[in-house]
């Protein structure tokens, strides 16, 4: 039962916050990241919140993510391009702790500039991030193959390019976009690992075109997070974006079925190398459902006619790999999980309208444990042992209300379904996206 008192707390709350005219918060720093296992849609509110920010930092993972963006009812795909680079006054960072393929990001300025007709001269690439060459994402595919239990990796050369980043032996920016400290790289990295010479000698046009796009970079490439922490300090707004989703952090998601980097808010921080002063305002974006690409543990996952229904209304397709998302219904004991690791302030619940039609609806409160019972936690072990307990609503039939309507004129299923996902996670619903456009939601 939804305690009356917690909801009128959560309501109050939700007025106490700062809106812009648009109805966003207003803070100088805040971070956006994924609640669940990516592709929450961070992409669609990154751009609409970008607009009132000065800096729009990536500041993890590779072009292994997709933000899918509509304007003007055109569909647009950046991978590792900040999705604020569509707004022409908002200078975008790929910050240290990005890694770089430097073709695709060549691609994706080509995109803005010829396609879209912006400028990237409002780009900073730190000359800390990690270059992703042509033998990483070969050795992201060998790799795959020998393990007995494949991650299903999105093959971009991730994982390969942070390992070389730990073992101290990777290619920095400043290495790659400076031919000669490039080849004298190569000539050390090449003794660590004689597979690789082997690889340039048999693909010359691959690393052609690698050392090629190191010209086209080399003017974009800065001491970013210097740059960054001065912005901050003259109370320039700063939004972080995040990439994949918190149960895909390397050290606080469904490990081994992870992804190489701290997706997580206080990846921001080691990013662009600040402490906590600047007090980030964090936002956490989830679906009313649950998707997960690749293999690992998957708690609530439908496979049934439901999770194939919701996967069709939902065009559940991975943006990087177009590989069918597995569904699901939401779980909101991993989403307090986020909320907290995250500390977020806020929630922002994503493709409600895909659950319009459905009879009931299911929310997962709890686990069974085979060893510890009835859990409301992730265990730190055996994930893929654990079964959902469901909360059981009542489904909706109606249309939701329109754009510019306001959070409590959903159905009173809906409303009863979101209010519990609230009370569960201690945080207010503040956004619900209705629809794929920047703006189809309801706060
Ligand atoms: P990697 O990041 O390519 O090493 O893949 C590791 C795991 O993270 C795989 O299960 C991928 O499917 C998943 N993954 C990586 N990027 C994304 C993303 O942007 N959305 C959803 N899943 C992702």
């Amino acid at each position: 039962m939804i305690s009356a008192t917690k909801i009128v707390t959560l309501q109050i709350y939700r007025q106490h916050f700062f809106y812009s005219t648009e109805g966003y918060v207003l803070h100088h720093f805040q971070i956006v990241i994924g609640a669940q296992w990516g592709d929450e849609g961070k992409g669609k509110w990154i751009d609409q919140l970008s607009k009132s920010h000065d800096i729009v930092v990536r500041y993890q993972g590779g072009n292994n993510a997709g933000h899918t963006l509509y304007v003007d009812h055109q569909k647009h795909i950046f991978h590792l391009l900040p999705s604020g680079i569509l707004h022409d006054h908002i200078t975008c960072v790929l910050a240290a702790g990005v890694v770089i393929d430097p073709v695709v990001l060549c691609q994706e300025m080509h995109q803005i500039e010829n396609i879209l007709n912006l400028t990237c001269d409002r780009l900073w690439i730190s000359s800390k991030a990690h270059v992703i060459t042509p033998w990483h994402i070969a050795l992201d595919t060998i790799r795959e193959q020998k393990r007995t239990s494949s991650i299903g990796t999105t093959k971009r050369g991730i994982g390969p390019t942070y390992a070389d980043l730990t073992s101290r032996i990777g290619c920095p920016m400043s290495t790659f976009v400076d031919t000669k400290k490039r080849e004298e790289w190569l000539k050390s990295y090449i003794m660590h690992t004689p597979e690789c010479k082997q690889f340039i000698e048999e693909h010359p046009d691959l690393w052609k075109k690698f050392a090629d796009a190191a010209i086209k970079l080399k003017p974009y490439v800065c001491y970013a997070e210097m740059r960054i922490r001065e912005a901050l300090k003259q109370k320039k707004r700063v939004l972080c974006e995040g990439a994949q989703g918190t149960l895909l952090d390397l050290s606080h998601g469904t490990y081994p079925y992870v992804t190489s980097s701290h997706t997580i808010a206080a990846g921001a921080l080691t990013s662009i190398g600040i402490g906590l002063k600047f007090q980030p305002h964090v936002i956490a974006i989830a679906k009313a459902y649950c998707t997960r690409v690749g293999e690992g543990p998957f708690p609530t996952e439908l496979t049934d006619d439901i999770g194939q229904q919701i996967a069709e209304k939902g065009q559940e397709v991975g943006a990087t790999t177009s590989r069918p998302r597995r569904c699901g219904w939401l779980d909101a004991v991993a989403l307090r999980y986020a909320c907290e690791i995250n500390s977020a302030d806020e929630i922002y619940l994503n493709k409600m309208d895909i659950l319009s039609g459905l009879s009931e609806i299911k929310l997962c409160t709890a686990y069974h444990h085979p060893k510890l019972g009835t859990i409301t936690y992730i265990p730190d072990e055996d994930l893929k042992d654990i079964r959902p307990i469901y909360e059981v609503f009542s489904g909706w039939k109606h249309h939701l209300p329109s754009s510019g309507k306001k959070i409590q004129d959903l159905p009173k299923q809906a409303l009863a379904y979101i209010q519990r996902i609230e009370e569960f996670c201690g945080i207010p619903i503040t956004h619900v996206g209705i629809g794929p456009s920047r703006d189809e939601y309801l706060c």
